[in-house]
């Protein structure tokens, strides 16, 4: 298969993407979508498809969500005929407790037995912890990592990647770099030069890893034809997926309710009770929608009622391992360190929303816009010991 090459430029204070109409629509009716001849031709099985023109795809990352993204990606690369067989997942190698690698472990049990055990993987995954190794075949990667690892997986790859390539991120977060902050999709993008697609939702990895039903988004800029491709890889009758023409949009959805979460966490572990955090909800998701409009005025009000916007919002603030952590530091006062409690609760597992919540604060601090955002600005406050947890419903909410 050969995609063109989309390479864009997105900084984030780029605001020149242009808006074009809502694509948004069902997974079913996208897979019908326009399709060049050559992608057309790797549909068509055995008759029209030879080694060659098929895709072959590397997972980079194997914790919670890469192992639940690559057992997805494996049953589908069985099923259709523009996939090869074998999905490699780049392993961050560790030792286990007994010695054993955790890749060799992965790859006599078929299990991550670290990250999601008892599920199994699918035999054509392959764990692999060298990751030159693991993309140099590969012409679609998944990256999947938490995003503080993203910045170093970028410079190791740096000049390794070459030939149509396409990506597409599941890493929610953002860098904050002297010029502004920068999405994991643009870091892809920037570094490694090549177009940078990604997928959101309310998508608890332990729910979907045991075939619930859910729902997510991708994003994607420029053409729709890469998107239908990613939708078809991840798409099984529990896992739907919508393609949306917004990727600032769908990314700034997955990163910022990660905030959100930490301050429904607050909520719970002060026992406030179920109004008060539908408010801390309802205000969390209006911070994210005004931020992201202020960061990209392209985003789309739509986007936020796709499985990204309100669907995330809703899971993560009841479930997620953000607002579980969050919930142990408010019932601690705020004695026990988020550091320590992400130790001893997740075991590996990383949090994300304290980092974000970091990052955020720098970007509005650098813009001025700290006022306009109290939800945001007391979550980062509290999460560094300045404010209590109760501060948390302590403001007076702007109009933004
Ligand atoms: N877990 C979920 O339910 C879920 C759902 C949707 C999205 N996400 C997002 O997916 C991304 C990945 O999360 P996850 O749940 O797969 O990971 P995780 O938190 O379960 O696991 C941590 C991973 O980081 C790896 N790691 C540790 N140190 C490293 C290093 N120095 N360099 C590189 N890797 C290192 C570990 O080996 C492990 O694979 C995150 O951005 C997260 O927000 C997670």
């Amino acid at each position: 298969m050969r995609f063109r090459s989309f390479f864009f430029s997105s900084s984030i204070f780029s605001l020149s993407h242009s808006r074009s109409p809502s694509l948004s629509s069902s997974p079913f009716s996208s897979l019908s979508a326009a399709m060049s001849p050559a992608l057309e031709k790797s549909r068509q099985g055995n008759g029209g498809c030879n080694d060659d023109s098929k895709s072959k795809v590397t997972v980079v990352g194997s914790g919670n969500w890469g192992s639940v993204a690559a057992k997805l990606i494996a049953s589908n690369a069985l099923k259709l005929p523009s996939f090869h067989d074998e999905v490699r997942m780049w392993v961050f190698e560790e030792v286990l407790p007994n010695g054993e690698k955790l890749t060799d472990v992965i790859n006599k049990t078929n299990e991550n037995v670290k990250y999601l055990p008892g599920i199994k993987l699918g035999r054509n995954v392959v764990a692999d912890p060298d990751l030159e190794n693991a993309v140099k075949e590969a012409n679609m990667l998944v990256f999947v990592t938490p995003h503080q690892f993203m910045d170093g997986i970028c410079k190791k790859l740096d000049g390794k990647i070459t030939g149509d390539v396409e990506a597409i991120s599941l890493v929610k977060g953002m860098e904050v770099k002297k010029e502004g902050p920068c999405m994991i999709s643009s870091l892809i993008s920037k570094q490694l030069g090549i177009n940078c697609c990604v997928l959101m939702g309310a998508n608890i990895a332990n729910e979907i890893a045991v075939e619930k039903f859910s729902e997510a988004t991708v994003g994607y800029r420029g053409s729709r034809e890469i998107a239908d491709t990613w939708v078809q890889l991840f798409s099984t009758p529990y896992f739907m997926v919508t393609p949306v023409h917004d990727v600032e949009g769908v990314e700034l959805c997955g990163t910022l309710k990660n905030v959100v979460a930490i301050a429904a966490g607050f909520v719970d572990g002060l026992e406030m009770g179920n109004n008060t955090k539908a408010a801390i909800m309802r205000i969390g998701l209006r911070e994210m929608k005004a931020l992201s409009k202020l960061l990209f005025p392209s985003v789309k009000d739509s986007t936020f009622f796709e499985s990204c916007g309100v669907a995330d919002v809703i899971t993560t603030c009841l479930g997620g391992r953000n607002r579980r952590v969050a919930e142990a530091f408010a019932k601690s006062r705020g004695k026990r360190s988020f550091d320590e409690l992400e130790a001893e609760m997740l075991q590996g597992q990383k949090l994300q929303g304290v980092s974000t919540a970091k990052e955020v604060y720098e970007v509005l601090k650098h813009c001025g816009w700290l006022e306009m955002f109290p939800l945001f600005s007391t979550v980062h406050q509290i999460c560094t010991g300045r404010l209590q947890p109760e501060a948390i419903v302590q403001y007076r909410e702007n109009k933004l």
